[in-house]
């Protein structure tokens, strides 16, 4: 049986990618063992589906510490203390301090529900609209000390139609979200995954399976 990666996984809320990560772990597709899910928040439902399956929680609320440092230090802390090797974010709403990026540098991924560089921060679904782009998508990146900006693992693309709302278009994103996190995951723990500067390379990379998309269709 291949080593199973401890990782821990931070959430803020609903917590369908921390799901993906564990339906893809219990499928088999996922050489990992989520060691603990910590959730800033008391009520994020993503609490409920980790106990569901039997994996460690721990909250720890931002609010009662007196500074960022200082809570990244707790959390660095309570990781390091179950031999977390990898850190995924799945919606944890908080910007990491270089306390915590230097303590896991290189060892934190995070999704982004937008193709990066384009649109960082958040309500992208809607500023992608906005835009009026063809296309839109989600990335999986190491995190670096700045947000939304470190090396770029992998993404998915999805098309945006002229009727779309920001709810059809999130969903459309979210699905493949679902898809490309354990993916990640499952490379860095398959060791495939090296970091050169901002960029990431990755081994044995099938280039015949990739795609060129053209939105709206070329017409024959
Ligand atoms: C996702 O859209 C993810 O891209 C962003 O936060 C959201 C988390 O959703 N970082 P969920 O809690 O995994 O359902």
């Amino acid at each position: 049986m291949a080593r199973q990666l401890p990782i821990g996984v931070l959430i803020s809320g609903s917590g369908t990618n921390l799901q993906s990560i564990i339906d893809a772990i219990e499928a088999k597709k996922l050489d990992a063992r989520i060691e603990i899910v910590l959730s800033n928040k008391a009520d994020a439902y993503g609490l409920v589906r980790a106990q569901n399956h039997g994996i460690h929680t721990e909250v720890l609320d931002h609010k009662v510490f007196t500074s960022r440092e200082a809570y990244d230090q707790a959390v660095v802390d309570l990781l390091l203390g179950r031999g977390v090797e990898l850190v995924v974010l799945a919606g944890f709403m908080r910007l990491l301090s270089p306390v915590f990026v230097q303590a896991y540098s290189n060892r934190i991924m995070n999704i982004h529900p937008a193709l990066l560089p384009a649109f960082p921060g958040l309500h992208v679904q809607k500023k992608a609209l906005d835009h009026g782009v063809r296309f839109a998508g989600c990335t999986v990146h190491f995190v670096n000390e700045e947000c939304d900006e470190g090396p770029i693992i992998i993404q998915a693309v999805v098309p945006v139609f002229p009727d779309d709302t920001e709810e059809a278009l999130a969903a459309r994103i979210l699905k493949q979200e679902h898809s490309i996190y354990p993916r990640a995951i499952q490379l860095y723990a398959e060791g495939r995954l090296h970091v050169v500067g901002r960029k990431v390379f990755v081994d044995g990379l099938n280039k015949e399976g990739s795609q060129v998309l053209v939105q709206p269709p070329l017409e024959e």
